[in-house]
């Protein structure tokens, strides 16, 4: 480590340790676990009924047109204030990847003003390569803080749908192909953002895993993939991070729209899950008046459009003066509103938080979250970290090392002050000694005629023009050649991923791929790059290149975490949060021929989600689900359980030595995956059941204690509706992939 990383690390630890104290009164509930490494547990608080009086005398008062004025949007992202009773508007605000700035009252231009700059986060898949439930605490409190500072109750946050299809537009905005890590990484963050006295609003619920015909497809899914695959973060949400808000999506479930479908709002969402807070639309995906709220929406949200004719504004009037729902109905989603409000504080009590925003301990945040997010793939010839004492040149190649991707992509894009690309932070962090030489290399075009395709289905997202202009070739292919080394910033960008259409395909846009061979071959010293947020087909690439690296769009600080990765001052410890297939047919939602349907999709794949397909059909992936390498080795060893034979209600207690025999420090995830040989029902062949990341010193082992509470490995029994722990044995596989299994534990588990 050199002087400057030393003042800088140091610099760091004291902010650090300043911000985690100050931070440490907020969470509601910490525990640690194991020596050597702090694994909390997060715990929400359930939504206030201490007001409830005070509640029903209010609602005593209110004249209907009051009452439904709670109950939908009368302005782009509030509710109608009750002036005379001292009721305010639910004020709310996209979105995950940091506060969007303010648009019109009624259009989704934006005002234009100077004091609604916020920090860019990392995007949600991102986060979840860190692999790391603090940060996803300080990332949910973080937003918290600048959604407060910005006078909001709600924000439209975090997006937790499973990732079934690489092609998703928005598989960026999403975690994860996996249930478990999507939990674990969404009860913190929710945590967080609540800890702020504001309502995080979990969406889209549920089943929303394809931009495509979005507005009107019925999905279809078995029960056990519901419960198993689709449904588990949403439900930890609810159940253990107390989430005050839900948003509805917009496509059908089983038949009926998602915001007036009574199995999945009443049934399930509030009757046997126990919600409490209030199911908000998404925007303009509301289809009728008396039928959504008896079905269990509460809050109508929308595009532009007369405020009063939404369906739960004069149509809900009409109805109940016409006797085809009750006040009483119409009053106990008026009751939810107000009790949002009463435990976010914009009602009752003094003391509310006022939150900060664009602060340096934000960047700061931000700048953590993706220093651990970046996947190393690929390190065969020790290529990084780049030593900047040992070159006098690096050529930095690509359109994607000068891209901004704050804004843009509807709901999640941020207006922000700061975003460092790829090349300002190799600036920020390279000695003057080494002489940078920038080449653009492709384009990012589009065309405005052409329509995408998939299969004979017409996407509606953006055609890529994918022709590269040989100026620009011949620039960067001699920008690479008269360089000691090259790296080429690729993949995609927030325009191309994107809400509201899928990709038509895995390929590279933009004529990359050919360009990136070109540079390949010039230059032997070249470092490769992705940045993106979806899986793309890069298997010739990843054999030509010795040196791969995966970046996602990755906040404020995105440059400058990214050029100490290449550079070696934070060693890489991301893993991918889902499958990065070798061709798309290899995923279950294709290999099914079950995406994207029509007016129906039906996902045939059942449990079979991601890795749990790859593994389970024998299929290579090109990089598995959990991998990602490390300038340093780790090694496990002396794994072993607390007992052999375990009951339903106890929990499996872990114990491992990890060693860290390389040259780095660095920080790794410890995977426990579950399999049930000869189980009486269909398995994957494993499933992520516990993980936990730590830091381990170059040259010493520490000891690690994992917890499995044995209710984990249940599967969901559909005849008698309920999560059975099947009894025999299971073998319990740790590894730092889903595919590097490094010591195997047998445990068996009692009738
Ligand atoms: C998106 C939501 C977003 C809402 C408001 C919708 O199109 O699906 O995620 O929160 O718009 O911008």
């Amino acid at each position: 480590m050199n002087i400057r990383s030393k003042i800088v690390s140091l610099a760091c630890l004291i902010l650090i340790i300043g911000l985690s104290s100050c931070k440490k009164e907020k969470q509601s509930e910490i525990d640690n676990i194991g020596q050597n490494t702090k694994q909390k547990i997060y715990k929400g608080k359930p939504i206030s009924k201490d007001f409830d009086s005070k509640i029903d005398s209010l609602i005593a008062e209110m004249t209907l047109e009051e009452k439904t004025g709670l109950l939908h949007g009368n302005s782009m992202f509030a509710t109608k204030a009750v002036e005379r009773l001292g009721i305010p508007e639910l004020k709310m605000a996209d979105g995950p990847l940091g506060v969007r700035e303010e648009l019109e009252k009624d259009s989704w231009a934006p005002l234009g003003l100077e004091d609604d700059y916020a920090t860019y986060y990392p995007a949600g898949a991102g986060l979840s390569a860190t692999w790391n439930p603090n940060l996803a605490y300080t990332f949910g409190n973080s937003v918290g803080e600048e959604t407060r500072a910005r006078g909001k109750d709600v924000l439209l946050s975090p997006a937790i749908n499973i990732i079934r299809t690489p092609l998703g537009g928005r598989t960026y905005e999403y975690f994860t192909e996996d249930p478990f890590l999507n939990k674990k990484l969404a009860v913190p963050f929710v945590v967080g953002i609540q800890d702020n006295d504001v309502a995080a609003c979990v969406k889209h619920f549920a089943a929303n895993n394809q931009e495509t015909h979005r507005d009107y497809v019925n999905v279809k899914i078995a029960e056990r993939p519901l419960r198993e695959i689709y449904l588990p973060a949403f439900e930890a949400t609810v159940k253990e991070a107390h989430a005050y808000a839900m948003m509805g999506a917009y496509n059908k479930f089983r038949g009926e729209y998602l915001c007036e479908n009574d199995f999945m709002l009443n049934q399930l969402l509030k009757e046997e899950w126990g919600f409490e807070g209030v199911v908000i639309s998404d925007w303009a995906a509301v289809h009728s008046s008396v039928n959504s709220l008896k079905s269990g929406l509460d809050i109508e949200m929308g595009t532009p459009k007369d405020f009063d004719e939404y369906f739960l504004a004069q149509p809900l009037i009409d109805s109940a003066k016409a006797g085809k729902i009750s006040e009483t109905e119409i009053d106990k989603h008026v009751k939810r509103v107000l009790r949002v409000m009463y435990s976010v504080k914009s009602m009752g009590s003094g003391d509310r938080k006022e939150g900060s925003i664009s602060t340096e301990a934000h960047f700061k945040d931000a700048y953590n979250i993706a220093a651990e997010s970046v996947v190393l793939l690929k390190n065969d010839k020790n290529l990084l970290p780049l030593d900047a004492s040992g070159i006098k040149s690096l050529a930095v190649i690509g359109n994607n090392a000068t891209k901004k991707n704050a804004l843009g992509g509807f709901g999640a894009g941020v207006k922000t002050k700061r975003e460092i690309t790829p090349l300002e932070g190799l600036k920020n962090r390279l000695p003057e000694s080494v002489n940078i030489k920038f080449a653009q290399g492709y384009e990012e075009r589009y065309s405005k005629t052409e329509k995408a395709k998939l299969g004979d289905v017409t996407l509606n997202g953006p055609v890529t023009i994918d022709e590269l202009d040989p100026k620009l070739v011949e620039e960067a292919v001699e920008a690479a050649k008269n360089a000691d080394a090259a790296i080429i910033f690729a993949g995609s960008n927030r325009d191309y991923e994107t809400e509201a259409s899928d990709r038509a395909s895995l390929e590279l846009p933009f004529g990359q791929e050919e360009l990136i061979k070109k540079v390949l071959e010039a230059n032997p010293n070249t470092i490769v790059v992705m940045i993106a947020g979806a899986p793309y087909e890069i298997d010739e690439i990843s054999e030509k290149s010795s040196a791969l690296v995966w970046s996602w769009f990755n906040g404020s600080e995105g440059g400058n975490a990214l050029a100490d990765v290449l550079l070696g001052d934070v060693n890489p410890s991301g893993k991918l949060p889902w499958t990065m297939p070798k061709k798309l047919e290899d995923s279950p939602a294709h290999a099914t021929n079950s995406f994207p349907g029509d007016k129906t999709v039906s996902y045939d794949e059942g449990i079979l989600v991601g890795y749990r397909w790859f593994d389970t059909k024998n299929i290579e992936p090109l990089y598995p689900f959990g991998y990602g390498l490390s300038y340093t080795d780790f090694a496990i060893s002396e794994a072993k359980t607390n007992k052999k034979t375990f009951t339903d209600n106890d929990t499996i207690k872990l114990n491992l030595k990890v060693s860290n025999i390389g040259e780095f420090e660095g920080k790794e995830v410890i995977q426990v995956y579950a399999s049930k040989p000869n189980s009486k029902v269909e398995r994957a062949d494993k499933e992520l059941k516990a993980f936990k990341k730590i830091e381990v010193n170059t040259g010493e082992s520490v000891s690690v204690d994992i917890e499995l509470p044995i209710k984990e490995l249940a599967y969901y029994k559909v005849s008698s509706k309920q999560w059975v722990v099947e009894p025999g044995t299971y073998q319990l596989k740790l590894g730092n992939s889903s595919r590097n299994i490094m010591s195997e534990l047998e445990i068996q588990i009692q009738e």
